[in-house]
């Protein structure tokens, strides 16, 4: 897996930094403006031409631009660093480059989004991805009322356990930010569902040899309140290492809740409500009209003890993901 001696073989790109804040309007810095190009086609680069801003946060923006080197259109993910100390290899750049080398030279998945290139820059990491033309998860299910057709959320979940059960035992990866933002869609429902794993911002490789587990950035806690496991958020309890494979499944068991109900898998209290009920284990219930086989599932994620949650192996040999 990834070292660190490894990330440094990210291509190097200098750009200029950015000093205006990321806006939704169409972006007018263009990438001929590039100067001092290391050890990389800057041309291709230079034919993304920009259409939109898909998503802009503080730590850098989506667009959606088109490659005339790929003849396709894509998705540009550009993580900017914010402190400028952190560019000179403090943690949150390594985070950067560490999801620019995974997704670009190691993660290959069907239900994981496909990285064309990555590069860094003075600023941050440019990766450029697949366009996934649906959006995301989070989007579909909140122009539902009362949740997904579960036949939906069962072949959506059954395509995320794919490419955990590849993550977690074939790579040694674990994500930590599992929630429906991160999970794009390819097409539309109606036109058959693919879904694809995104947003590898917060992931790290998990098995004890791999140096890069035992300190920085790995040993951090990460995750999205409410979608993160119990033992990320109370280090106090010592239940489970930080960053472990059980952590995505407690993830994908709200996921799951979330999709099947239109609702927060902890209710819709402040974070401290949402705290006391997840410590409870008192999660969203699933409909009377849910399968037993969709409540039984959900119970065997949403485990406060990580060692009894189902793994993504186990998930896949489960009968509400067998059925067809
Ligand atoms: N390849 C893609 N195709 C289409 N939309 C995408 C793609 N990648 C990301 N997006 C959209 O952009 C959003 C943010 O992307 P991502 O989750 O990778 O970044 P992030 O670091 O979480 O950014 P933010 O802090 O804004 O959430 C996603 O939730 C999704 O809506
Ligand atoms: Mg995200």
């Amino acid at each position: 897996m990834p070292t660190s001696y490894e990330m440094d073989l990210l291509r190097v790109v200098f750009t200029p930094v950015p000093n205006s804040p990321p806006t939704k309007k169409r972006p007018t810095r263009r990438m001929e403006q590039s100067s001092n190009v290391e050890r990389w086609g800057w041309r291709e680069l230079a034919q993304l031409e920009y259409e939109e801003v898909i998503e802009s946060g503080k730590n850098g923006s989506v667009y959606r631009a088109y490659s005339s080197t790929l003849n396709r259109t894509v998705a540009v993910k550009e993580v900017i660093v914010a402190n400028s100390d952190d560019r000179r290899g403090g943690w949150q750049f390594e985070m950067a480059k560490r999801e620019g080398v995974l997704l670009r030279d190691y993660i290959k998945h069907p239900h994981v989004v496909k990285c064309y290139d990555a590069f860094q820059t003075m600023s941050g990491v440019i990766m450029v991805l697949e366009f996934a033309e649906a959006g995301d998860l989070w989007n579909y299910v909140a122009t539902t009322n009362s949740g997904i057709a579960e036949s939906t959320a069962r072949t959506i979940t059954r395509q995320l356990m794919e490419a955990l059960r590849y993550l977690h035992d074939d790579l040694g990866v674990v994500h930590r930010d599992i929630k429906m933002e991160n999970v794009l869609m390819r097409r539309t429902l109606k036109d058959g569902i693919d879904v694809a794993l995104a947003d590898f911002g917060f992931a790290t490789t998990w098995r004890p040899p791999d140096k890069s587990y035992e300190a920085g950035p790995s040993r951090r806690m990460m995750g999205t309140f409410p979608y993160v496991a119990p033992e990320c958020i109370d280090p106090d309890q010592h239940l489970y290492p930080h960053g472990l494979p059980a952590t995505d499944m407690w993830s994908v068991g709200c996921v799951v809740i979330s999709m099947l109900t239109s609702r927060m898998p902890f209710g819709d209290g402040d974070d401290r409500d949402m705290k006391k009920n997840m410590f409870a284990g008192l999660y969203t219930p699933l409909g009377d009209d849910a399968s037993a086989d969709a409540k039984d599932f959900v119970a065997r994620l949403m485990r406060l003890d990580p060692k009894r949650r189902l793994t993504a192996a186990e998930a896949l040999q489960h009968p509400w993901l067998q059925k067809k």
